[in-house]
């Protein structure tokens, strides 16, 4: 069989122009090659995005691996934790150990508590309080919160508040130790407190026992107030020994009025006694009063009893009645041991010899005149025997100038206690009738004499109530 080959077709311009079969024309392989170029570096970008969302990933989780355990370590409780806890607990007793001390300072009266005590414990609370402060301010510190303001968005966040966590850490710690620190200097404050206030209490509860020791005339029941009061004061723990020793000085307060009223009651019973047995009018009494208005009855009365004092320098040998002759050798034995030894220039005058001394007077001065110094015979005080004249041999012998005088100005202060009163004191004279005679002492017995000088009152006629005796 024979083929017959079909006719060639007619030539094509363009296919002319193509390369030989089976190598591409020159601009496909261009076309080829550029976007081959471009698949690679999309290849290569894709690789390189993938790297590094990769590695962000990574490190985001790390950074956040990081934040979460320095957050754990901050908020678990921690050793640290636990420290400041219970140094808190120690502010908190030691406040109120240091309130307890600083009021009993304040309550302390010094008279009772000692100054050097009540000053040791001042000063301990002062020191206790810095010791105290200075704790606070680093307690304070170490229990400072995390600093969870820095906010953890962002990888570069979480590495800041990271690092910011475990700086506040370290800082805890830090201030965890001084704290410690602290802590040991106030629990020494705290002894050193302790140990004042211990001392103070015991000069206090000593002191209110000491001043409470003569006050017995107290009622039973205050007296056992005060005995439990110092008790309670001497067992207080210190938070409430402020209030104990207040109880205590309370107590003692209401023993000293108390004391004081019945005192007063007693002292007032004992000079309405005095008063009501005393006599102004008996000659042989011993508070007998006698002035121009109240002569002797009779007019020439004597006394029984008269008698020398022992010891005495006595100038005209007068004597006195014995108990005012006893009581007149006390006063000079005590005044000679003053440095003031006294004379006796005048004592008992009988009616004939006051009446010759009367007008001895009279006739070297003038009735009028006489008068005003000297008694007439029956109106004399030196007629009872219980009346001296003393001197001191300085010059001023039945002179006011007398009064001015070291002997003269003892026997003012002191002739109470004897039982003797100045019975012409300065100014008296429109009451007792005669001028100041700073020399002449009257014996009326020491439970007038006192109760006169307690009293304020200087003459006879105003402490019996007798009308003045300006005259006769
Ligand atoms: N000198 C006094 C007043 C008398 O004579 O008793
Ligand atoms: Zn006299």
């Amino acid at each position: 069989m024979s083929r017959v080959n079909p006719p060639l077709p007619p030539p094509d311009p363009v296919a002319a122009e193509r390369p030989p079969a089976g190598r591409p024309s020159a601009p496909r392989a261009k076309r080829r090659r550029a976007t081959l170029l471009m698949l690679g570096l999309a290849a290569v970008l894709l690789a390189a995005v993938a790297t590094f969302w990769t590695a962000q990933v990574l490190a985001g989780r790390e950074a956040s691996a990081g934040y979460e355990a320095a957050l754990q370590r901050w908020e678990t409780p921690s050793e640290e934790a636990a420290r400041a806890t219970e140094l808190a607990g120690a502010i908190a007793d030691f406040d109120e150990e240091l309130d307890g001390a600083r009021t009993l300072s304040e309550v302390l009266p010094e008279a009772l508590a000692g100054t050097e005590s009540k000053a040791a414990l001042a000063a301990a609370v002062t020191s206790g309080a810095e010791a105290r402060d200075a704790l606070g301010e680093t307690g304070a510190e170490g229990a400072r919160l995390p600093p969870h303001a820095v906010a953890p968005e962002s990888v570069d966040g979480l590495r800041k508040a990271t690092a910011a966590i475990e700086a506040a850490l370290a800082s805890r710690e830090r201030a965890q130790r001084n704290a410690e620190e602290s802590l040991r200097t106030v629990t020494q404050q705290r002894e050193t407190l302790a140990a004042a206030a211990d001392a103070a209490r015991s000069a206090l509860v000593a002191g209110a026992a000491t001043q409470a020791e003569p006050l017995t005339s107290a009622s039973p029941e205050a007296l056992q107030a005060l005995a439990d009061a110092s008790n309670a004061a001497s067992t207080s723990p210190l938070p409430g020994a402020a209030a104990a020793a207040a109880a205590l000085v309370a107590a003692l307060d209401k023993v000293r009025a108390e004391h004081d009223a019945a005192v007063a009651a007693a002292e007032q019973k004992t000079a309405e006694r005095v008063r009501s047995a005393a006599t102004a009018d008996d000659p042989a009494s011993i508070t007998v009063v006698v002035n121009k208005q109240r002569p002797f009855n009779p007019i020439d009365w004597e006394p029984g009893d008269l008698r020398t004092p022992a010891g005495i320098p006595n100038t005209n040998g007068q004597p006195v009645r014995g108990e005012a002759a006893t009581a007149l050798e006390s006063m000079y034995a005590e005044a000679s041991a003053a440095g003031l030894p006294f004379t006796i220039t005048s004592a008992y005058r009988s009616y004939a010899y006051q009446t010759s001394l009367f007008d001895s007077y009279v006739a070297r001065d003038g009735l009028a005149a006489a008068e005003t110094y000297s008694a007439r015979a029956g109106y004399s005080e030196h007629q009872t025997g219980l009346t001296v004249d003393l001197d001191d041999g300085s010059g001023c012998t039945l002179e006011s100038c007398f009064g001015e005088t070291a002997t003269g100005q003892w026997l003012r202060a002191n002739a109470s206690r004897f039982g003797y009163i100045l019975r012409y004191d300065a100014g008296q004279e429109p009451i007792v009738g005669f001028i100041y005679e700073p020399w002449h002492f009257r014996y009326v017995g020491a439970a007038v004499s006192e109760d006169m000088r307690s009293r304020g009152i200087v003459n006879l006629e105003d402490y019996f109530g007798l009308p003045p005796a300006p005259t006769y």
